[in-house]
């Protein structure tokens, strides 16, 4: 390996040790120096190199040995300074994003080099918003959030939806449920369910945060509130049964709805051409708004319950320090083998797949959605389908966000934190999972009576 010098690199991985950024690792080595790639200088980043070596033997054993280390650490700010000054973008993989993630932030913004990172914690990216948004909006840091299967899968998947309902459709609601294959177990890593941990035993932090936050704007949705429906739903249409799951994607997509009810025609790129301008306003012109949640889903009943006493133990565990203690000390046993220490074998990995179903429900027309006590007459199901989320899922979508940055930065926001859907809606993201493996489809679209 080596030794950095004070060149800048395309790509920063901070975390690349960590077990999602070695895979991380793996699907940026895919496109650096490729014909067509953006990406021509990488390096990786972390606290221990001897790991990282090790990381990029594993993520390319015989992959030459001349992508430079810079070593950094949390626990030193001025490393990160070091490390953001040397990186045009930071793919930020250390978590918990609760406990590590704001001094990366910091060192970013302070820097004026963009920031993206694979965080599903609401409160977190709520905080950097509110602490960070005036300074890299005037700075020129990029900083978003939530660029891995939390939230972008939820994101692309509402616009698409929404877009398959044309010009006179008028969606109300659309409810995501996510399904998740094997042949073999579904295992998460560690680093995941202690973040689910502490987002549960820092839940109030979040509510007043907001308090504490001037009110976003609200979109204007036609036709009935939210449906508050039953605990468990039996979901005929897609033969799956399904309980409301508490991740970030819902909460992200509402922070992309309010940012564009703020900026009807999305945000402005730092140097875009008047065509390209346009090409965005057309783009946001067809997202139209609509209540969206997301549930867990799966074929048996059982399934359901199983899920559900997952969520049970580490809500009711996680909310009392000795309980979050058991959690984290044991966490195979308490969410009952869903989550273990050494995280998934690379067979695990490889076997598992996702799809999440789109149930759009809305009005054939505005006229319908108009009148009084108006019931849902349409209906449109649309599908995002892909590989294993936590660990090819997701670098997927963070390497794609990155060489977004880097080929088409003049189309995005100077700088400012936001979330990845009103950042990389109008962009060509969607077609590029589709050419690396999660692919977008419209499964039907039907008159409804309700
Ligand atoms: N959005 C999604 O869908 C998605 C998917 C997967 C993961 N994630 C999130 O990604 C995060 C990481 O998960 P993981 O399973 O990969 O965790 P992990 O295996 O524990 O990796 C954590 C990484 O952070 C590094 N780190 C810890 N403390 C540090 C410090 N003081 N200074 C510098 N680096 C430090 C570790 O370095 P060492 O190797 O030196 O210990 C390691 O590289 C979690 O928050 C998880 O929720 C999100």
């Amino acid at each position: 390996m080596s030794q950095p010098t004070a060149t800048t690199y395309d790509i920063v991985i901070f975390g690349a040790s960590g077990f999602t950024g070695k895979y991380v690792v793996r699907e940026t080595l895919k496109f650096l120096n490729n014909n067509n790639s953006p990406l021509k200088t990488l390096a990786l980043a972390g606290r221990n190199p001897s790991k990282l070596t090790q990381a990029l033997n594993w993520a390319h054993p015989s992959y030459p040995n001349n992508i430079p280390i810079i070593t950094a650490d949390i626990s030193d700010p001025l490393s990160l300074t070091q490390m953001a000054s040397q990186a045009k973008v930071v793919l930020n993989c250390v978590g918990p994003f609760r406990l590590y993630g704001e001094k990366v932030v910091k060192a970013c913004v302070e820097s004026g080099c963009d920031y993206l990172d694979i965080s599903g914690e609401p409160e977190f990216m709520e905080r950097m918003e509110a602490v960070y948004n005036d300074k890299a909006a005037a700075d020129g840091s990029l900083v978003v959030s939530a660029c891995g299967f939390d939230s972008v899968p939820a994101e692309l998947g509402f616009m698409f939806n929404v877009r398959q309902w044309g010009e006179m459709g008028v969606p109300n609601r659309v409810e995501a449920y996510l399904s998740l294959e094997s042949e073999k177990r579904i295992v998460g890593n560690f680093g995941t369910f202690e973040s689910a941990v502490l987002g549960v035993a820092n839940m109030d932090k979040l509510a007043e945060l907001r308090r504490s936050r001037p009110r976003r704007a609200r979109p204007q949705i036609p036709g009935p509130g939210p449906a508050k429906g039953s605990t468990i739903e039996h979901q005929k249409k897609i033969g799956l049964w399904a309980v409301k799951l508490p991740s970030a994607d819902a909460i992200v997509v509402r922070r992309t709805l309010a940012a564009l009810t703020e900026n009807p025609s999305g945000l402005q790129g730092v140097n875009e051409d008047p065509k390209q301008a346009e090409k965005r306003a057309a783009f946001w012109s067809t997202i139209k708004p609509a209540h969206f949640g997301v549930k867990i889903a799966t074929k048996s009943i059982l399934g359901v319950i199983g899920f559900i006493a997952i969520g049970l133990s580490i809500g009711l565990l996680g909310s009392f320090s000795f309980g979050r203690w058991l959690l984290l000390k044991f966490p195979s046993v308490f969410s009952f083998g869903g989550f273990k220490k050494e995280g998934p074998t690379e067979e695990q990995v490889e076997s598992a797949r996702f799809k999440m179903w789109f149930v759009g429900q809305g009005f054939s027309d505005a006229n319908v959605a108009s009148q009084r006590n108006a019931k849902p007459d349409t209906e449109v199901i649309t599908r995002v389908m892909g590989p294993e989320i936590g660990y090819l899922t997701t670098p997927i979508i963070l390497v794609q966000c990155a060489l977004i940055l880097l080929k088409q930065r003049q189309d995005l926001p100077k700088g400012g934190v936001y979330p990845p859907g009103i950042v990389f809606g109008p962009t060509d993201l969607q077609d590029r999972l589709q050419e690396n493996g999660i692919s977008f489809d419209l499964i039907s679209k039907n008159r409804i009576s309700m």
